[in-house]
């Protein structure tokens, strides 16, 4: 049974397969600042994009996870991990799904997807439009790191949102730093809104995890210790076991 505890939707735990952790130790030192923090386990949630690491497939990734699971149990931390991705939506993406299947966030049917270019083009409507279908409830990463205007930004947001699309936040935005003071306004706007179904970490190193650790006392401070829960214990842990999830808060 898994212990109470924060769950990381958000991560790039697996040593070598994208931009996140480039080795073991790293991964491993990660984990150790992430139970020191409250954590009881993580979703990896390595990039999937044409561009980058069109390598990575629901199967290559599980069996990544598992080798890492190895090494987290040889090394005596009690932290579970579960197989995800982050999508990114490309103009292929229904097709990449048809040929390799729907990485979900552990065991339920939450897919976590990401955009990075201008407004929202078709294809991005058409990858929702496929998850849906097929019964799946899409989660967007980040979206106040967005490139896209302040108010195209709110008006894509308000669209999805009736569309029944769920926001996962970057706690690294809270502090802003890398994210920057735009990417810091819209979380706490977005916060503010009750718009997020949960948060994470995003971490890609353990260099850059203390940062991102410190949103977590920001958002504890600024929206309170019932948000938190919500958002980076109870939602998450629902949509690793599949489990009925809170609404947004
Ligand atoms: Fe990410």
């Amino acid at each position: 049974m898994l212990p109470n505890g924060f769950i990381d939707l958000h991560s790039h735990l697996l040593p070598g397969i994208d931009d996140g952790c480039a080795s073991i130790d790293q991964s491993l030192a990660c984990i150790e600042g992430l139970v020191a923090a409250g954590f009881v386990g993580s979703v990896c949630s390595p990039h999937v994009c044409v561009d980058c690491c069109s390598h990575n497939t629901p199967a290559s990734i599980e069996v990544a996870v598992r080798e890492l699971q190895r090494e987290v149990d040889a090394a005596g931390l009690d932290y579970r991990l579960w197989s995800g991705a982050e999508v990114r939506l490309a103009p292929t993406t229904v097709e990449w799904f048809e040929t390799h299947g729907v990485p979900t966030l552990g065991e339920g049917r939450y897919v976590l997807v990401d955009f990075w270019g201008g407004g929202w083009p078709d294809y991005c409507d058409a990858a929702i439009d496929y998850l849906q279908r097929n019964g799946y409830q899409p989660l967007l990463a980040h979206p106040a790191r967005m490139s896209t205007e302040d108010d195209q930004l709110s008006a894509i947001l308000v669209r999805l949102r009736v569309r029944g699309v769920k926001l996962q936040g970057n706690l690294r935005c809270l502090v802003g730093g890398e994210d920057g003071k735009l990417a810091k306004q819209r979380i706490n706007r977005l916060l503010g809104e009750k718009h997020y179904f949960a948060v994470a970490t995003d971490v890609h190193s353990p260099s850059c995890l203390p940062e991102r650790l410190a949103g977590v006392e920001l958002l504890r401070r600024d929206f309170g210790d019932a948000m938190l829960q919500t958002l980076l214990g109870d939602n998450p842990r629902a949509i690793v076991s599949a489990e009925a999830a809170l609404a947004a808060v």
